[in-house]
C-alpha cells in the first residue's frame, strides 16, 4: 500500500525498470533537497548503500555519509565498506570508532528488546554527536537525512496500516527534535531484489549490493545472551567462515540470508585430539525469502555443511558444536533476538 508520504510520482510500477526508478529518484531528491546539506548513516548494508549512492547521484558533495563502526559488524566489515563503498561513489564519508562505548552500554545485559534499545540509543547519540560537528563544519544548516528504509521495513515497524510492531527495528529515525531533520528514503516503496537491482544499475560493486542483509543492531543480536568482545571475536571468526564457504559455494544470490548465532551461555563437551572440550555451540540459519517478511529453509548440501562444520570446529577453539537452524517463517523470525 503507498505511503502518504511518498508522492504517486515516484511509487514504482512492478516489475520495476531499475534506470527508471534511478532517473525519477534523482529527480525527486533533487526537487526535494534542492541546494541544502543531507547526511546519510552508512550502515554496511545493501540498502543504506544504495540509498546513499542514488542521494549521491543526485547532489553529489551536498552528501555526507558517516559510517559508525559499533564494534558489532563482521570481520573486516568496516574496512571494507570504507573501500568499496567509496571506491564505487566518490561520496565523502567520515568513519567514528565508537566500538567501546557500545560495549560498555552492552555490558551485563542479556534481555533482546533491552540490547536493541541500547544499541539504537548508542547509535543515535553518536551519530547525533557527528552530525552536530558536520553542521557545525559546514557553517550551514543541514537540513536532510537519508535513510535506507525499503517498504518490508515499515511494514514490520508497524508503520503500515494493520501491521503490528514484530521487533523495534533500529534505524536513525530517533534523533532529539533540537536536530530536526527532513527525511529523504528513495527505497521507500521498494523490496530487497528491487534494491539489488538498483544497486547494479547505480554501479555499485557485487560485493556490496549481493551482501546479505544484516541487521541494524549487528551482531549484538546475534551473541546471545551478554554481548563481550570476546564472544563477539568468536562470532566473528565463525560468520568469516560460513560467509567465505557459502560464497566459494556459490549459493550467495540462493540463500538470501545465512545468520551465524552464538549461543553464549550454554556449554556442551565435546572431544578434540582426545581431550575433552566443553565449549559453544553456533548455530546456522540459512533461509531462501523474497522479502525476509516471511522466509523459507535454504537447504545446504552435505558437502557444505561438511566443511563449514569441519572448519569452525577447526578454527575456532571455543566452538565444539555446530547445529542447523531448520525453522520457517513464521512460526520463527530469521533473527534469533
Ligand atoms: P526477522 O528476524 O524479523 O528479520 O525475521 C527480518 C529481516 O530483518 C533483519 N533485521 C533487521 N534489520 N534492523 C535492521 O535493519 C533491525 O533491527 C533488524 N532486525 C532484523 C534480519 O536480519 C532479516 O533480514
Amino acid at each position: 500500500m503507498p505511503s502518504p508520504q511518498c508522492p504517486e510520482s515516484v511509487i514504482p510500477s512492478r516489475p520495476i525498470d531499475p534506470a527508471k526508478v534511478v532517473a525519477e529518484q534523482v529527480e525527486a531528491i533533487r526537487a526535494q533537497v534542492g541546494t541544502n546539506r543531507a547526511i546519510c548513516g552508512l550502515s554496511g548494508g545493501v540498502d543504506s548503500a544504495v540509498s546513499a549512492a542514488i542521494v549521491h547521484r543526485a547532489i553529489g558533495d551536498q552528501l555526507t555519509c558517516v559510517f559508525v563502526d559499533t564494534g558489532l559488524m563482521r570481520l573486516r566489515e568496516p574496512e571494507q565498506v570504507e573501500r568499496d563503498f567509496v571506491q564505487a561513489t566518490g561520496a565523502h564519508l567520515v568513519i567514528v570508532h565508537a566500538e567501546e562505548r557500545f560495549l560498555v552500554a552492552l555490558a551485563g545485559v542479556t534481555d533482546p528488546e533491552t540490547k536493541r534499545k541500547i544499541i539504537g540509543r548508542e547509535f543515535i547519540e553518536v551519530f547525533d554527536a557527528q552530525a552536530r560537528r558536520l553542521v557545525a563544519e559546514a557553517g550551514e544548516p543541514v537540513r536532510f537525512l537519508v535513510q535506507g528504509t525499503i517498504y518490508p521495513d515499515i511494514v514490520e515497524s508497524g508503520d503500515d496500516q494493520g501491521a503490528g510492531t514484530i521487533k523495534s527495528h533500529h534505524n536513525v529515525g530517533g534523533l532529539p527534535d533540537d536536530l530536526a531533520f527532513e527525511l529523504v528514503e528513495p527505497l521507500r516503496m521498494l523490496y530487497k531484489d528491487e534494491v539489488r537491482a538498483v544497486g547494479e544499475e547505480l554501479g555499485l560493486p557485487e560485493s556490496m549490493v549481493w551482501r546479505q542483509p544484516f541487521p541494524g543492531p549487528g551482531l549484538g543480536i546475534r551473541v546471545l545472551g551478554e554481548v563481550t568482545k570476546a564472544r563477539l571475536d568468536v562470532l566473528r571468526a565463525a560468520d568469516a567462515i560460513v560467509r567465505e564457504e557459502l560464497t566459494a559455494a556459490g549459493k550467495d544470490r540462493e540463500v538470501w540470508q545465512c545468520p551465524v548465532i552464538l549461543l553464549a551461555d550454554l556449554r556442551s563437551v565435546g572431544v578434540t585430539d582426545g581431550e575433552r572440550t566443553y565449549g559453544m555451540p553456533v548455530v546456522l540459519r540459512p533461509v531462501i525469502s523474497k522479502d525476509a517478511m516471511t522466509a523459507g529453509v535454504g537447504f545446504l548440501s552435505d558437502d557444505l555443511l561438511t566443511r563449514i562444520v569441519s572448519r569452525i570446529t577447526a578454527e575456532v577453539p571455543e566452538v565444539n558444536r555446530v547445529v542447523l537452524d531448520i525453522t520457517p517463517k513464521p512460526p520463527a523470525t530469521i533473527e534469533w533476538e
